[in-house]
């Protein structure tokens, strides 16, 4: 597999942008950072579409002009970013704007994961293009005001006009993406990586500390240094810190002799084709084939059709009641003033 292309400030040219009305539905995380970076770039043709909200009166607060009627917005956009959360994207697009776009209109997502599972309904004149920050919005800002970039992948999902990617880049650079180099990516790459992450990689290790936790508890050790040492010390922010710095594996060399012996000695013992098994699983037969996303949707529409309580608030409510939950909130109420 050849290596994706890296894209530069040099390869982008923000004329493209100027005399197009840029549309940004949403001014939440990323919308609001997004919007204030091209608007620093030089565009000042900036429109928020926002529903009556307090995110509405941030973007008014910021000095943009906020249009509360979807479709008055839709209507003018030459370019429209989709900022709002990736499950109410459908509905929204779907209804307001869709009806209304310009043919040539460029659309921009920040997630594959509509253009992926094809929830959008857009015509094939339009572009459709990802511009990913891998950082919150916050950071996203930040480090534009630094005069610094942050990852970001940049794709063409859709090419209507023939001039997508070209759009793609300069949106990237508007928003300060191709300072640190924004990478070639693409929608499926994008959600793989995500919902794999979400669904196989993090699930593992909130059950490698659960299990952790209850053995080493049942061995003698106490829920306050248990507590402390796996991570209210902060050391595996540390650990990831000094992975992003040094390698993921290097990073090593900031421990003791003992603890990279017994790290790497350990890795190798073990045997990973179970694991392996089970993240091929969760990839090709719960994220890549939409089984995930069809449940997903399907929970959101009898959420908000029936009025059903959120599953997470019992998820939420089951693991407070684990050994480890109960034990974090007891540690946690006795140490306040520590923390
Ligand atoms: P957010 O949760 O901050 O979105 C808030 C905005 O959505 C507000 O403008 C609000 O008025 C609007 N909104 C919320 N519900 C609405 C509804 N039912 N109807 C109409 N408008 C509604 O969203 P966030 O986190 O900025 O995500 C936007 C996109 O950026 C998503 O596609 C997400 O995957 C992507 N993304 C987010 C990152 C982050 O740091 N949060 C990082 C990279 C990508």
């Amino acid at each position: 597999m050849s290596s994706p292309k890296i894209y530069y400030d040099s390869d982008a040219d923000l004329g493209l942008l100027k005399d197009k009305r840029i549309v940004f539905l949403g001014f939440g995380n990323q919308g609001s950072a997004q919007a204030q970076n091209l608007r620093d770039s030089g565009f000042s043709n900036i429109l928020i579409a926002n529903r009556v909200d307090h995110y509405a009166d941030y973007a008014r607060a910021k000095g943009f002009t906020v249009e509360h009627d979807f479709g008055k917005a839709a209507e003018q956009a030459d370019v429209l970013f989709i900022l709002i959360p990736d499950q109410v994207q459908p509905r929204v697009f779907n209804t307001y704007f869709a009806p209304k776009l310009k043919d040539d209109v460029c659309i921009v997502v920040a997630s594959g994961y509509n253009v992926f599972f094809k929830l959008l309904n857009f015509k094939p004149t339009q572009d459709v293009v990802m511009v990913a920050p891998r950082m919150i919005g916050s950071s996203v800002r930040s480090l534009y005001e630094k005069g610094r970039g942050f990852p970001c992948f940049t794709s063409v999902e859709y090419e209507g006009t023939g001039n997508a990617m070209s759009l793609a880049l300069a949106v990237s650079k508007g928003i300060g993406a191709t300072k640190a180099g924004a990478i070639s990516s693409s929608a499926r790459e994008e959600t793989a990586m995500d919902l794999f992450a979400e669904q196989a990689l993090w699930p593992n290790i909130i059950l490698l500390f659960k299990e952790a936790f209850e053995v080493l508890k049942e061995a003698g050790c106490s829920d306050e240094a248990l507590c402390y040492e796996m991570w209210m010390s902060k050391e595996p922010a540390e650990i990831f810190e000094r992975a992003a710095e040094d390698g993921f594996i290097l990073q090593l060399k900031h421990h003791s002799s003992v603890s990279q012996y017994g790290q790497l000695n350990g890795a190798d013992k073990l045997d990973g084709s179970a694991i392996r098994a089970h993240f091929k699983d969760i990839l090709y037969n719960q994220v890549l084939n939409g089984k995930f996303c069809k449940e997903f949707s399907a929970m959101e529409d009898a959420l908000e059709k029936e009025g059903l309580e959120n599953p997470l608030q019992q998820l939420y409510a089951k693991n407070e009641a684990s050994i480890m939950g109960q034990a974090e909130k007891r540690v946690r109420a006795r140490l306040a003033n520590i923390i």
